[in-house]
């Protein structure tokens, strides 16, 4: 089958959703923050602070070109969408968004530090994600809201739309 891509904004639950797809399909699981970290050999949050966002960003894009297309479920991080070069790439693929309203997320991250984009005071997250929201929409094969649902909720959701539907 096609890989199954999560995208969506921090704190969405990509991860947490990404490993219970895995484990009930008996699928690899993939992250492309933990393939950079491993790539790179540095936490993410250093590399932020050593050379910046866009720096960041590329590392992010080589190893997206990396994850495996078939048979795989991907985790992505939630700026993935940030460059059109990753927006392209993952045109043809099957990816999930998974849609969480403001209120869950911050109530979510509000005590998260690990998180550089979340930690920097002077961006406007609420603001950060209305603006991906479009992209997210327009790059996904489905959209799944999360807000009230439990992480199997979330996955049978969306295994039933891609039975259903492929
Ligand atoms: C980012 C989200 C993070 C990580 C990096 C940047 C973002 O991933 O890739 O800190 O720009 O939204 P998660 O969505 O897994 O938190």
């Amino acid at each position: 089958m096609d890989s199954i891509y999560l995208i969506g904004f921090m704190g969405s639950g990509k991860t947490t959703v990404a490993k219970w797809l895995a484990e009930k399909l008996q699928l690899p699981l993939q992250d492309t923050d933990d393939m950079v970290e491993q790539a790179y050999g540095m936490k993410i949050s250093d590399i932020f602070e050593a050379y910046g966002e866009e720096t960041f960003r590329t590392f992010e894009s080589q190893v997206l070109t990396q994850t495996k297309t078939k048979d795989c479920i991907v985790s992505t991080g939630g700026g993935i969408i940030e460059r059109d070069i990753n927006v392209n790439w993952l045109q043809n693929k099957q990816v999930i968004y998974l849609q969480t309203s403001w209120d869950v997320i911050f109530n979510r991250l509000k005590n998260d530090a690990t998180r550089p984009i979340w930690s920097d005071q002077k961006k406007d997250k609420q603001a950060l994600l209305r603006k991906r929201e479009s992209t997210y929409l327009q790059v996904a094969t489905y959209t799944v809201p999360t807000d009230g649902k439990t992480v199997e909720q979330i996955g049978s959701d969306i295994l039933d739309l891609i039975y259903i539907n492929g």
